[in-house]
């Protein structure tokens, strides 16, 4: 699958290619043989309580195989592994809106606990938000996050996001309410370079 990659504003951006492979990890769609890894990445209670209720915990068999056939019906494709050596160390989503809401895009990430604290999610997310410019009609990017994972603010802060505001008690995950904080990136803050 070819898409293109916006760097700038104004110009017109190179052809690419998958896999999305300019720094420490790489994105790209996903494979059947996914399988057996994602379920070692995903069945983590760390990982759980940061998500939203969709994703499951424990992450079972036929958790992965549903995950993976929705992702392979994907076209374009919204959903990427995020790979090191082309092994799965977690992922990035993207789910563009509806009705007044179609030119914004929701974008999600998760990685693997085994692999925390290396920069491969503000690495992933930089090429991410890349790839959903290029290949979505949308104008605006936001992300939510649970309060007490500082973390993901940080990942998105060093991806040019910005804090619009906090959901006061919006949450309620793993028995405890928590602010959800609210994050955005505009296409009209894409930095020539
Ligand atoms: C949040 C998550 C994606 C971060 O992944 P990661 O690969 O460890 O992130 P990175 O290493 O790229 O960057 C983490 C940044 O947060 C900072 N950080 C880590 N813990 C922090 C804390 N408690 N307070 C403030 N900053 C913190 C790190 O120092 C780093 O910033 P730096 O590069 O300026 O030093 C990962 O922990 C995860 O998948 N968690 C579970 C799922 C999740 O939270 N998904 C996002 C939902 S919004």
């Amino acid at each position: 699958m070819a898409y293109r990659r916006a760097v700038s504003l104004g110009s017109e951006p190179p052809l690419m290619t998958f896999p999305l492979d300019a720094g420490p990890v790489t994105l790209r769609p996903w494979r059947e043989s996914d399988h057996s890894v994602l379920i070692e990445e995903a069945n983590s209670r760390a990982v759980w309580r940061n998500l939203l209720h969709q994703f499951p915990h424990p992450y079972t068999v036929e958790d992965a195989t549903e995950w993976i056939d929705y992702c392979l019906a994907q076209d374009p494709v919204r959903d990427l592994v995020i790979a090191r050596d082309d092994r799965l160390i977690g992922v990035c989503g993207a789910s563009p809106g509806e009705g007044v809401n179609q030119y914004t895009a929701t974008v999600g990430y998760w990685i693997g606990e085994a692999h925390w604290g290396k920069g491969f999610a503000s690495d992933a997310l930089s090429r991410f938000v890349g790839y959903v410019w290029d290949t979505f009609d949308v104008e605006r990017l936001q992300a939510e996050v649970f309060a007490w994972n500082p973390a993901s603010a940080r990942v998105l802060e060093k991806n040019g996001f910005v804090l619009e505001g906090t959901r006061r008690q919006a949450i309620h995950k793993d028995g405890e309410f928590v602010d959800e904080w609210f994050y955005s990136l505009l296409r009209s803050e894409l930095r020539s370079e």
